[in-house]
């Protein structure tokens, strides 16, 4: 999704493009037919990454950086190049008790987050597990600041982006397939939880190519869209006609939940980033279309309605969509002008 965003926004600038992966059938067509150039490489195998820069690049990112060892090896990649970025995450801050997006107990952050929050302890720690993965993170952060090379690292939201693996507002996009009479919204759609565009971190990987450093930066949305606002950026561009029904906070298992719940705000202070020149490519709205259309263009349909492609992670949608608990509620619901016998 990143690499997508990030080789788009520099192929349309007169770039030439390397895109690095072990399987070329997922470079994107629309990537190659723009001049996109596939190596294949794997990342745990040094001598491949190395042949692979050759002489040199005037720019390397790397969106798959999880952990010291795979800093350690980027470093080795950085001293060949004018400017080098890695994709981090906000997973790495921590609230003022300690906890992270990632903690059972939910991070209470008293305002939009500054880069200069704290963040969980590094960790040589296993970066797939839900409490490794910002330790792992600044572990990683850490070997590649230290390196003294010119590098920034990014701290992204909840990214969203045409070839997510895990397309969150596909919990939106499917209802409009579907053609749901009603959207569901716990807390009355009001959760934040910053969203971040690939599009919006190209942005940002274009400007430290042009101006290389070494530093931290928070990359998000210039809004921070409420739940509700998600859900009608999404309806608009698909023409979905619905109804909004407000479910109070966490009354109920399954009615309204959505992949932006969040009991506290989480927002990233975006003013570092602007005070090195950074523009964004757009706002939510502006900037989720491209993955909306992804979305309904790869979407199969099938005979209980639109399902996503095997390839993406279906599994971690299923606890969003109850709609025989949605037609239920909706059903039992006092009809207008028919007084309610109890
Ligand atoms: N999703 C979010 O909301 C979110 C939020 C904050 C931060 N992040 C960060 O975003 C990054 C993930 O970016 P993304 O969503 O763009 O990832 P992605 O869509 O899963 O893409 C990963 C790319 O890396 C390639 N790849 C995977 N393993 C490889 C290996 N061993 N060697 C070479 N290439 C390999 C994959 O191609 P092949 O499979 O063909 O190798 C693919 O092209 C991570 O650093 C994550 O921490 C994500």
């Amino acid at each position: 999704m990143i690499g997508r965003a990030i080789a788009a926004r520099l192929l349309a600038t007169g770039w030439a493009v390397d895109l690095i992966g072990r399987d070329a059938g997922h470079l994107p067509s629309g990537i190659a037919d723009a001049g996109g150039r596939f190596i294949a490489a794997d990342r745990d195998e040094p001598s491949q990454l190395a042949a692979a820069l050759g002489a040199g690049a005037d720019l390397v990112v790397d969106c798959i950086c999880y952990s010291a060892a795979h800093a350690t090896g980027l470093v080795a990649l950085a001293h060949r190049a004018a400017a080098t970025v890695m994709i981090s995450s906000r997973a790495v801050y921590v609230d003022a008790a300690g906890h992270s997006s990632n903690s059972a107990i939910p991070p209470r952050f008293d305002g939009p987050v500054r880069e200069t929050q704290d963040t969980v302890p590094p960790a040589d720690t296993d970066w797939r597990t839900k409490n490794g993965y910002g330790a792992s993170k600044v572990a990683a952060e850490l070997v590649l600041l230290g390196s003294g090379l010119p590098i920034t690292v990014l701290r992204p939201s909840k990214i969203h982006g045409a070839g997510a693996h895990r397309p969150r507002e596909w919990v939106f996009v499917k209802q409009a397939l579907d053609q749901r009479p009603a959207v569901f919204l716990a807390n009355r759609g009001a959760d934040v939880d910053h969203t971040t565009a690939a599009a919006n971190i190209a942005a940002l990987v274009e400007l430290a190519a042009a101006k290389p450093g070494r530093r931290i930066l928070n990359i998000a949305d210039p809004d921070a869209p409420s739940a509700l606002e998600i859900s009608r950026a999404i309806a608009g561009l698909l023409g979905h006609d619905r109804e909004e029904v407000f479910v109070d906070s966490r009354t109920t298992e399954t009615l309204g939940r959505h992949p932006w719940q969040r009991p506290y705000p989480i927002v990233l202070d975006m003013s570092a980033a602007v005070d090195i020149g950074y523009r964004p490519a757009g706002n939510y709205a502006e900037t989720v279309e491209e993955e909306v259309e992804w979305l309904v263009t790869s979407a199969l349909k099938g005979r209980d309605g639109s399902e996503l492609p095997p390839r993406l992670d279906a599994e971690f949608f299923v606890p969003f969509f109850d709609y025989p608990a949605e037609d239920r509620y909706l059903a039992a619901r006092p009809q207008p002008g028919i007084a309610d016998p109890f």
